[in-house]
């Protein structure tokens, strides 16, 4: 059998609709690993609680908890803001709001993507007004050019081009989340 964390091959029931890999499974793989190792020094004093953005973050999310050697927490919560599109409305929707209370708390809101930047901009306000010590993002993509509002992002796995992707949590149409590669996506909406 092949590997499930395989690079060579583009998984052959999506490959119709996939481009180029944007990012690699090990390169995913190692830059995840950074990106905990850096969080591990940065909260030695204070191990943060995680908010993992449902459901775009949910690949990253759970590979970085597991790069972390502290004892972090986790929680989740679900917004929405693209529909089916693939462009946002700038309209965020709360699907399922967090479980824990944040006063006083280290959270790191950890982001699958940041295009326009509405969402996140949207949820800093949201979280924000709880009460955190520290509120910061980590967010595994980045677009280039694309942000209508500025981000201040503690932690970016990969600044990319202004390409839809897909794979590593990333949908179109809630499909494609499982693949371990970043691909473009080529196929219709
Ligand atoms: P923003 O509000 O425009 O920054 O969009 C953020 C949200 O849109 C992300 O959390 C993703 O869920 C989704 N999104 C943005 N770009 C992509 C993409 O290229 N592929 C899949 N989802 C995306
Ligand atoms: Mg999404």
């Amino acid at each position: 059998m092949e590997s499930l964390h395989s690079d060579e091959f583009t998984a052959h029931w999506a490959e119709h609709d996939l481009g180029e890999v944007v990012v690699s499974a090990k390169e995913v793989n190692d830059r995840v690993r950074e990106l905990g190792r850096q969080i591990t020094l940065d909260y030695a004093k204070n191990p943060p609680l995680l908010v993992c953005v449902l459901k775009g973050a949910i690949n990253f999310m759970s590979d970085l908890m597991r790069a972390i050697e502290l004892p972090v927490e986790v929680d989740f919560m679900a917004v929405s803001s693209y529909g089916a599109a693939t462009k946002t409305s700038g309209v965020v929707r709360i699907v399922k709001d967090l479980d824990v209370d944040l006063a006083g708390r280290d959270v790191l809101i950890v982001e699958d993507v940041v295009d326009s930047g509405l969402t996140l901009n949207y949820l800093r306000q949201y979280l924000g007004a709880r009460n955190p010590r520290s509120l910061e993002v980590c967010a595994l993509l980045l677009k280039e050019g694309e942000q209508r509002v500025e981000q201040k992002l503690k932690y970016v796995g990969f600044t990319i081009e202004s390409h839809f992707v897909v794979g590593y949590g990333l949908d179109v149409n809630e499909r494609y989340r499982n693949l371990d590669a970043i691909y473009t996506f080529t196929g219709q909406v």
